[in-house]
C-alpha cells in the first residue's frame, strides 16, 4: 500500500468486477438500440474507462472532454471548457463517464452542456459516488461503488494531480492535505 494511503476502500479485483457487471447492464439497456457516444471526462475517468469499455458488448465510440470550475468564484456550476470533443453530439444518445459524483455540480453543468449541443439523450456512469456531499440533486444513472465522504485517490483519482496510477481506491492520509 502506497504510504499516503490511511485505507484501502475497494481494491483492484472489485472494481474490475464492477466493471464487468456494470459493463453488461449497460449493454442491455442500450441493446437493439443506437449505440451511445461514450463522453470521458479528463483526466480521473480515464482508468475506469479503459476498464468499462471491456465489457461494452455495443459498437461504442468515445470521446473526452475536461472541464475545470472557475478559480476565485464561489457561484456554483460555473465551469469552464478545457478540451471540447471532437464529434458532434447532435441527435447522439450520450453515456457520461465521470470518477466521482460529488457535489454534483460537473455532472449538472456537463449534461446541460450536452443537452445544449443538440444531444438527444445523457445518461451517466460514475465509479464513484459521495451522496453526503451532493449541493444539487443529481443522480448517476450507474454507479459502481457509494463511499462515505472521505477523500479518496486512486483508478484515476487525484490529489494535486499525483496517484491517479494507483490500482486501487484509497482514503488520503490527513496529514498530506491539513
Ligand atoms: P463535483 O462537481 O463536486 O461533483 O466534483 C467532481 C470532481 O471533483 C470529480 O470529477 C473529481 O475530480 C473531484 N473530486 C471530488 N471528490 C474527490 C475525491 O474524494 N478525490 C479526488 N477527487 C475528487
Amino acid at each position: 500500500m502506497h504510504q499516503s494511503v490511511e485505507k484501502i476502500l475497494i481494491t483492484q479485483e472489485e472494481i474490475v468486477a464492477r466493471a464487468k457487471e456494470l459493463g453488461k447492464e449497460i449493454s442491455e439497456l442500450y441493446q437493439g438500440k443506437k449505440p451511445p457516444i461514450l463522453v470521458a471526462l479528463l483526466k480521473g475517468s480515464v482508468p475506469f474507462l479503459s476498464e468499462l469499455i471491456k465489457y461494452i458488448e455495443l459498437d461504442i465510440e468515445f470521446d473526452f472532454m475536461d472541464v475545470s470550475s472557475y478559480e476565485g468564484t464561489k457561484s456554483l456550476g460555473d465551469i469552464k471548457i478545457n478540451k471540447d470533443l471532437e464529434c458532434s453530439v447532435k441527435d447522439e444518445t450520450i453515456l457520461l463517464v465521470e470518477d466521482i459524483v460529488d457535489t454534483g455540480c460537473t455532472l449538472k453543468e456537463v449534461t446541460r452542456i450536452l443537452r445544449n449541443k443538440g444531444a438527444k439523450d445523457v445518461k451517466v456512469v460514475s465509479l464513484l459516488d459521495k451522496p453526503d456531499r451532493r449541493i444539487v440533486d443529481i443522480r448517476a444513472d450507474f454507479i459502481g461503488f457509494t463511499i462515505p465522504d472521505e477523500f479518496v485517490i486512486g483508478f484515476g483519482l487525484d490529489y494535486n494531480q499525483k496517484y491517479r496510477n494507483l490500482p486501487y481506491i484509497g482514503v488520503l492520509k490527513r496529514e498530506i492535505y491539513e
